[in-house]
């Protein structure tokens, strides 16, 4: 594998068994809309709650631009025989010298414990190291979200770090987990 990263011309296609990955479109933005008004979603993603649909169109807008400054790739995750997603996942890249990237991803509530998350994170996990060329992805999470630790350590992260939180701070005052997966040796457990 080289040792630069081999970012890709336009958001690549990936499938495997029930699910399709694809680019982001407006199409995804009422779902987007839905999902990211879910008071709980939203804060174990860490992501402030949009105010209007319209903020949607930013929203898909900044991961455009992302994908161009090739800073990061998000993907639509739709379920097998669906038309419409169901939720979003993606690598944002921390270090281009170092090749790390952090893993995102988030679901809607009606979607939650089907599979749909696992099966998703191991096609981009599959294409990151297989494709993109990382040396290494990391997740952080809210030490409380149990589904989130559970589907990474299904797909073969380990926990390396609690970062505490500041329990003074209006944000960021619950503790959260660093998880890394690196591109070489790791346990595939699908
Ligand atoms: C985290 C999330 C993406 C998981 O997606 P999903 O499609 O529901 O995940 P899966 O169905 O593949 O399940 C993953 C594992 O977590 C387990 N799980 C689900 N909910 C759980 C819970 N509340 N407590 C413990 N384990 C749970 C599942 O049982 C499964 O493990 P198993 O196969 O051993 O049974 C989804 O719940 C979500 O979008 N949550 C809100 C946003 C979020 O937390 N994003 C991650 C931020 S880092």
């Amino acid at each position: 594998m080289s040792q630069t990263l081999n970012f890709p011309v336009a958001v690549p296609k990936l499938f495997r068994d029930a699910v399709y990955l694809r680019e982001l479109t407006e199409d995804d933005i009422p779902t987007w809309f839905e999902r990211a008004s879910d008071p709980e979603s939203a804060v174990l993603a860490g992501d402030p709650i949009p105010e209007s649909v319209e903020i949607g169109f930013q929203w898909l807008q900044r991961h455009r631009e992302r994908f161009h400054q090739q800073a990061g790739i998000r993907w639509a995750i739709v379920p097998k025989g669906a038309t419409q997603s169901v939720g979003t996942i993606g690598l944002t890249i921390s270090s281009k010298e170092e090749r790390f990237a952090e893993l995102g991803i988030v679901i809607g509530r009606a979607y939650w414990g089907k599979g749909i998350g696992t099966c998703a994170a191991h096609l981009v996990i599959d294409y990151a190291f297989n494709i993109l060329g990382l040396a290494e992805i990391h997740a952080e999470v809210l030490q409380r979200n149990l589904a989130s630790r559970r589907l990474l350590e299904k797909v073969g992260f380990h926990l390396l770090r609690t970062i505490p939180g500041d329990p003074q701070a209006d944000t960021n005052s619950e503790d959260f987990l660093l998880y890394v997966l690196p591109g070489q040796n790791r346990t595939d457990t699908q």
